[in-house]
């Protein structure tokens, strides 16, 4: 498990993306009894209306009593029998509703039985078990086939076992085992205090996410070593000293690279986790950087700079409000005359991956002709560990003229 990689827009706990619903199981390896009495205790400890508790189980296990899970498995819808076939364990979820006590309708009953399933399904995943809930059964035939009193509705099946690789899926479902997994966005399905509102994460949650998720090297945005379109405006310009911000310093490649040309580096970014892995790359490389978890849409830094790096933290902000608040940050940060060096993404770059913001040299002339100069603009490229094609990327040099 875990080959399923989890796009996520806020940081969660591993085991949310550990447990997927892979058709891939092990038909030779048992579960446990232990292992089956942990899941079924995830589910015992679950959360009910009037603590009612109105979810049952019944298990039927292969390696114990395989008629009972030969019975359960022939109920199951034909395409689902050809991959739970292979999970040893099959069990079937059902509820009550009525509550025991006052025989008042319980119309919370599946709520709550959807409820214990999840957390067996979620301890199962904790015990590195694979499991894959399934509607897709003849009802009356798992009544038959478990023997459920009438009055107990049959929710679901889930089969459990041992994950298998990819490849032992049955055939029409083996893509599927390494496809990779996406959700509705979180704007979609969560909506700020009344309907039609989208709830927004905040954008540094993403990028937290991100960073944890992904080894630095592996960022599309790796570059280790000075980037070259730096290099050539520092030396163009003739800049070998001063206060200079590596803005958005990610892994802090840029920020070690510079600090060893002699600038005083401070290096801010959004993510922690990319702040504490640039300051581990920055102390094993002996380069002086102070590092600062910072916003630049709500800037808690305030000395003025001779120089701002932004290596791929304007195109981010496509939203007119965002780049407002980005501008007002830089154009109080440097002083008259000094500069800022943007690389961002090429409006004739049109991958689908990448940011949402894309610009030419007029678009930028435009959005930063207050308080700035476009001194040079040229078609460059973004080359990272993974760009087979490098990207088309804008180099700017911008000086800040006076108020
Ligand atoms: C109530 C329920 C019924 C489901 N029925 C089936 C089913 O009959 N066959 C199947 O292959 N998957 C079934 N699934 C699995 C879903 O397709 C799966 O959970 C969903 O695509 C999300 O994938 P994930 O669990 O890997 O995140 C069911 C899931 C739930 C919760
Ligand atoms: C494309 S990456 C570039 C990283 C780095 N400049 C480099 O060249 O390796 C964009 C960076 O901007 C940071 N970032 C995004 N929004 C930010 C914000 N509002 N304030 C500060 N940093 C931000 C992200 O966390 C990410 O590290």
């Amino acid at each position: 498990m875990g080959q399923q990689r989890l796009n996520v827009q806020a940081p969660v706990a591993c085991l949310f993306a550990e447990r997927w619903s892979t058709r891939a199981f092990d038909a030779e390896k048992p579960v446990t009894a232990e292992q089956l009495a942990a899941c079924l205790e995830a589910a015992r400890w679950a959360p009910s209306c009037f603590g009612e508790e109105p979810w049952r189980f019944v298990v039927a296990d292969r390696f114990s009593d395989e008629g009972a899970w030969q019975r359960v498995l022939d109920a199951l819808a034909e395409k689902n029998q050809l991959w739970a076939q292979n999970a040893p364990v099959l069990i079937v979820t059902a509820c009550v509703p009525t509550f025991a006590d006052s025989g008042q309708p319980n119309r919370w009953c599946e709520y709550d039985a959807g409820q214990a399933a999840i957390s067996l399904c979620l301890q199962a995943a904790e015990l590195g078990l694979a499991s894959h809930q399934m509607g897709g059964f003849d009802v009356d035939a798992v009544r038959e086939a478990t023997g459920l009193p009438g009055d107990w509705r049959v929710m679901s099946v889930i089969a459990l076992g041992h994950p298998a690789t990819p490849e032992t899926a049955p055939e029409p479902f083996r893509d599927m085992e390494t496809a990779p997994r996406s959700r509705k966005p979180v704007e979609e399905i969560a909506h700020a205090g009344r309907w039609g509102k989208p709830w927004r994460p905040p954008a540094a949650c993403g990028w937290e996410a991100r960073y944890r998720e992904t080894a630095a090297e592996q960022l599309p945005w790796f570059h280790e070593g000075l980037d070259a379109d730096i290099a050539r405006a520092l030396d163009d310009l003739g800049l070998a000293t001063g206060r200079l911000l590596d803005l958005g310093c990610g892994p802090g490649t840029q920020a070690v690279a510079l600090a060893g040309r002699g600038f005083t580096v401070t290096a801010s970014d959004i993510s922690e986790t990319a702040v504490a892995s640039a300051r581990a790359r920055a102390e094993k490389a002996g380069a002086n950087v102070r590092f600062v978890v910072d916003d630049v849409l709500d800037s808690g830094l305030d000395e003025p700079f001779d120089i701002i790096v932004d290596r791929g933290v304007f195109h981010c902000f496509a939203e007119p409000e965002a780049q407002a608040a980005y501008l007002a940050t830089i154009r109080r940060l440097l002083a008259p005359g000094s500069y800022l060096l943007l690389k961002c993404f090429h409006k004739d770059e049109t991958s689908e991956m990448g940011p949402p913001g894309r610009y030419d040299a007029d678009d930028i002339r435009r959005l930063f002709a207050d308080g700035f100069i476009l001194v040079t603009a040229r078609d460059s490229q973004f080359a990272g560990p993974q760009n087979d094609t490098p990207l088309k990327a804008l180099f700017c040099i911008l000086q800040r003229s006076p108020d």
